[in-house]
């Protein structure tokens, strides 16, 4: 699959559009196809081109592509059989300890080795954010994960999708039996299970709601009762 230049071409010139308007969430897969290390670590530098909050980089991946592996998550998920047929299984993750006056200046400082920043900005932005990191609750900061984290794993799927996988976005596991059977450890938080693979045929189509139902526009809700 990856790594004949042509299929490489064609993945990279995806259309957007098709891209968002076909991903849907699959949840009957081809067990025979294998996603490549290689590929896994080039969807995933896709994925964290995502934003973050102060681009802390909160995000932990663990990735599942051994059968062995996959096997012991089919309990976990409550027998969803994705998980086993998927080609991997990637579970998004936020590290709690991310948030740190120390962890900022250790990504800015690559931005300073790059020449995107120079020192006296990267001070200016740690002293900005020292004070919100000294003082953040708990809950602010497991709030700024699930958005950091949703953010990245949206781009995932997007990314996979243009890579011509699909996905499926999972909450439905034992976030409780997980961290027991893999040893996650305390500092982070689960964020979200996501199954890549090549789908047997197409997903389900599904529906969403009008544009005009959902917005507030200029002082009122275009649809009033919804
Ligand atoms: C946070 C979240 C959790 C989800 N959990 C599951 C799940 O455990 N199993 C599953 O089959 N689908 C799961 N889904 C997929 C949704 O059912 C699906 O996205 C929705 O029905 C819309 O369909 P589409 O993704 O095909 O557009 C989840 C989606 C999200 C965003």
């Amino acid at each position: 699959m990856w790594g004949n230049e042509s299929m490489e071409k064609e993945n990279r010139s995806a259309n957007f559009y098709d891209v968002i308007r076909e991903r849907r969430s699959a949840r009957s897969y081809d067990p025979s196809i294998k996603i490549t290390e290689e590929e896994i670590k080039e969807l995933l530098e896709e994925a964290m081109l995502a934003p973050s909050r102060t681009n802390l980089n909160p995000w932990r991946f663990m990735v599942f592509t051994n059968p062995a592996e996959k096997a012991k998550l089919l309990p976990i998920a409550f027998g969803q059989q994705q998980v086993v047929d998927a080609s991997a299984v990637i579970v998004v993750l936020g590290d709690m300890e991310a948030y740190t006056a120390a962890n900022d200046d250790h990504i800015n400082q690559r931005a300073v080795d790059a020449g995107f920043m120079t020192n006296e900005i990267k001070d200016i932005l740690s002293n900005s954010v020292k004070g919100y990191y000294e003082s953040a609750s708990e809950q602010s900061k497991k709030e700024s994960q699930m958005l950091d984290g949703g953010l990245v794993a949206m781009q995932l799927m997007l990314a996979a999708k243009a890579r011509g996988y699909d996905t499926v976005p999972m909450l439905g596991y034992s976030v409780e039996q997980f961290r027991k059977e893999f040893n996650v450890p305390e500092n982070l938080v689960n964020i979200l299970m996501i199954a890549v693979g090549k789908a047997n045929g197409p997903a389900y189509p599904t529906v969403r709601r009008g544009v005009d139902e959902v917005i507030y526009w200029n002082g009122t809700w275009i649809t009033a009762n919804n």
